[in-house]
């Protein structure tokens, strides 16, 4: 496994074209999820600087209610636990697909982790070959709209490259 990631793009595109290789190399003979969790999202904070990056799983309670609950990240501490339906993480969850909020402040109960958080997107990891929600992957800005189009298609390639990992 390479130990340094190779970054010389300069631009959004050419940055996620560069590293989606780099991911599929360093999570393709490890088994473990967080441990490929992990190192993604590593490799997304390194390569972009993003101010909060990181996984929410999917996970059954103990009173039976599925919720998202905090996976490997970086940046600053976070919440735990989201419900269905809640936030940008449970809406992105709920339905099924990915969320871009150029103004957090601007999302109906979009729960700040941070106050430091302006845009955001979240985009859902499907169980393979299904149309199942198993994980998010959510990443914080702390500028108003950060991300676009480009984020999406290519968190979106991530998110694919990660559910035939799951
Ligand atoms: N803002 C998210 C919560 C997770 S933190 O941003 C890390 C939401 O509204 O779902």
């Amino acid at each position: 496994m390479a130990e340094t990631l190779t970054l010389t793009a300069t631009d959004k595109a050419g940055r996620y074209e560069e590293i989606l290789p780099q991911i599929a190399s360093v999570t393709a003979d490890e088994t473990d999820r967080t441990a490929n969790l992990a190192n993604t999202a590593a490799i997304l904070k390194e390569a972009f600087d993003f101010f909060w990056v990181g996984f929410y799983e999917v996970k059954s309670t103990d009173g039976g209610e599925a919720q998202l609950v905090l996976g490997p990240f970086q940046g600053p501490l976070a919440c735990t636990r989201i419900r269905r339906g809640r936030g940008v993480c449970g809406t992105a969850w709920a339905e099924r697909r990915t969320l871009v909020v150029p103004d957090v402040d601007l999302f109906p109960g979009h729960i700040a982790c941070s106050s430091l958080s302006r845009s955001e997107i979240v985009v859902p990891i499907f169980a393979p070959d299904s149309d199942e929600v198993v994980a998010v992957i959510d990443i914080d800005s702390r500028e108003p709209a950060t991300f676009d189009d480009t984020d999406r298609r290519h968190l979106e390639r991530l998110a694919v490259l990660l559910s035939a990992r799951w």
